[in-house]
Protein backbone atom coordinates (compact mmCIF):
# COMPACT_ATOMS: atom_id res chain seq x y z
CA UNK A 1 0.00 0.00 0.00
CA UNK A 2 1.32 3.28 -1.03
CA UNK A 3 2.28 6.19 1.76
CA UNK A 4 1.56 9.53 0.89
CA UNK A 5 2.21 12.62 3.00
CA UNK A 6 -0.53 15.48 2.97
CA UNK A 7 -0.61 19.40 4.55
CA UNK A 8 -2.81 21.65 5.53
CA UNK A 9 -1.60 25.27 5.64
CA UNK A 10 -2.67 27.40 8.03
CA UNK A 11 -2.08 31.31 9.14
CA UNK A 12 -1.86 33.29 12.28
CA UNK A 13 -0.96 36.65 12.97
CA UNK A 14 0.77 37.09 16.40
CA UNK A 15 3.30 38.92 18.65
CA UNK A 16 6.12 37.64 20.85
CA UNK A 17 9.55 38.77 22.32
CA UNK A 18 12.84 36.90 22.57
CA UNK A 19 14.75 38.00 25.53
CA UNK A 20 16.78 35.98 27.83
CA UNK A 21 17.13 37.75 31.38
CA UNK A 22 20.00 35.06 32.15
CA UNK A 23 22.00 37.22 29.73
CA UNK A 24 23.39 41.06 29.19
CA UNK A 25 20.56 43.76 27.31
CA UNK A 26 23.46 43.70 24.74
CA UNK A 27 24.04 40.14 24.51
CA UNK A 28 20.26 39.97 23.54
CA UNK A 29 20.02 42.03 21.03
CA UNK A 30 22.95 41.16 19.24
CA UNK A 31 21.58 37.58 19.34
CA UNK A 32 17.72 38.18 19.06
CA UNK A 33 17.79 41.26 16.58
CA UNK A 34 14.90 43.00 16.26
CA UNK A 35 12.77 40.14 18.13
CA UNK A 36 14.29 41.75 21.13
CA UNK A 37 12.17 44.56 21.02
CA UNK A 38 10.95 45.35 24.37
CA UNK A 39 7.52 46.58 23.56
CA UNK A 40 6.85 43.06 21.63
CA UNK A 41 6.12 42.77 17.60
CA UNK A 42 3.96 40.72 15.16
CA UNK A 43 4.56 38.54 12.95
CA UNK A 44 2.54 36.88 10.16
CA UNK A 45 3.05 33.00 10.69
CA UNK A 46 2.43 30.13 7.82
CA UNK A 47 1.96 26.97 9.30
CA UNK A 48 2.14 23.84 7.37
CA UNK A 49 0.75 20.27 9.03
CA UNK A 50 2.08 17.65 7.24
CA UNK A 51 0.31 14.10 7.96
CA UNK A 52 1.30 10.98 6.85
CA UNK A 53 -0.68 7.46 6.12
CA UNK A 54 -2.36 5.25 3.14
CA UNK A 55 -5.36 5.92 1.69
CA UNK A 56 -8.53 4.95 2.58
CA UNK A 57 -9.97 2.26 -0.13
CA UNK A 58 -13.36 3.72 -0.11
CA UNK A 59 -12.85 7.63 -0.10
CA UNK A 60 -9.08 7.65 -1.51
CA UNK A 61 -7.74 10.11 1.38
CA UNK A 62 -5.13 9.80 3.56
CA UNK A 63 -7.45 11.95 5.73
CA UNK A 64 -10.43 14.39 5.49
CA UNK A 65 -8.42 17.66 5.02
CA UNK A 66 -11.59 19.89 6.54
CA UNK A 67 -11.01 17.37 9.64
CA UNK A 68 -7.16 18.50 9.71
CA UNK A 69 -8.12 22.17 9.35
CA UNK A 70 -10.75 21.80 12.11
CA UNK A 71 -8.33 20.14 14.32
CA UNK A 72 -5.53 22.97 13.56
CA UNK A 73 -7.83 25.66 14.36
CA UNK A 74 -9.36 24.57 17.44
CA UNK A 75 -5.89 23.18 18.84
CA UNK A 76 -3.30 26.10 17.70
CA UNK A 77 -4.96 28.70 15.49
CA UNK A 78 -7.79 29.83 17.94
CA UNK A 79 -5.56 30.16 20.36
CA UNK A 80 -2.64 31.71 18.90
CA UNK A 81 -4.13 34.27 16.57
CA UNK A 82 -4.23 38.25 17.16
CA UNK A 83 -2.37 36.94 20.63
CA UNK A 84 0.70 37.97 22.58
CA UNK A 85 2.69 34.46 22.43
CA UNK A 86 4.94 35.58 25.89
CA UNK A 87 1.92 36.36 27.95
CA UNK A 88 -1.59 35.01 26.49
CA UNK A 89 -1.20 31.25 25.24
CA UNK A 90 -1.01 28.84 28.33
CA UNK A 91 0.61 25.99 26.31
CA UNK A 92 3.65 28.45 25.62
CA UNK A 93 3.83 29.93 29.44
CA UNK A 94 7.43 29.72 30.34
CA UNK A 95 8.72 29.35 26.96
CA UNK A 96 11.02 31.33 24.77
CA UNK A 97 8.08 31.96 21.91
CA UNK A 98 11.02 30.99 19.12
CA UNK A 99 9.91 29.64 16.14
CA UNK A 100 11.84 26.26 16.86
CA UNK A 101 9.61 26.25 20.51
CA UNK A 102 6.59 27.29 18.69
CA UNK A 103 6.46 24.26 16.40
CA UNK A 104 7.42 21.72 19.07
CA UNK A 105 4.50 22.79 21.22
CA UNK A 106 2.29 22.44 18.28
CA UNK A 107 3.13 18.86 17.67
CA UNK A 108 2.12 18.15 20.77
CA UNK A 109 -1.28 19.87 20.58
CA UNK A 110 -1.79 18.26 17.34
CA UNK A 111 -0.40 15.09 17.19
CA UNK A 112 -3.29 13.85 19.83
CA UNK A 113 -6.20 14.60 17.83
CA UNK A 114 -4.89 12.80 14.49
CA UNK A 115 -7.53 9.49 13.16
CA UNK A 116 -6.21 6.21 13.64
CA UNK A 117 -4.02 5.12 11.01
CA UNK A 118 -2.65 8.75 10.46
CA UNK A 119 -0.12 10.15 12.08
CA UNK A 120 1.70 13.33 12.22
CA UNK A 121 4.65 13.86 10.18
CA UNK A 122 6.13 17.13 9.87
CA UNK A 123 5.55 20.93 11.47
CA UNK A 124 6.97 23.50 9.12
CA UNK A 125 6.87 27.38 10.75
CA UNK A 126 8.00 30.30 8.65
CA UNK A 127 8.16 33.09 10.81
CA UNK A 128 9.19 35.62 7.92
CA UNK A 129 9.63 35.36 3.90
CA UNK A 130 13.20 33.74 4.69
CA UNK A 131 13.10 32.52 8.12
CA UNK A 132 10.98 29.06 9.07
CA UNK A 133 11.53 26.00 11.03
CA UNK A 134 10.60 21.92 10.16
CA UNK A 135 10.03 19.61 13.41
CA UNK A 136 9.90 16.25 12.13
CA UNK A 137 9.03 15.03 15.92
CA UNK A 138 11.85 13.77 18.30
CA UNK A 139 13.90 11.40 16.53
CA UNK A 140 14.01 9.01 19.84
CA UNK A 141 10.48 7.91 19.47
NI1 LIG B 1 10.17 38.19 16.16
Amino acid sequence: MPLLYITRKEHFNAAHQLWNPKISDEENFTLFGKCANPNFHGHNFDLFVCVKGQPDPDTGLVMDLKKLKIIIREQVIDDLDHQNMNIDVPWLKDKMPSIENISVAIWNRIAPHLPVGVALHKITLWETQNNFVEYFGDQAE
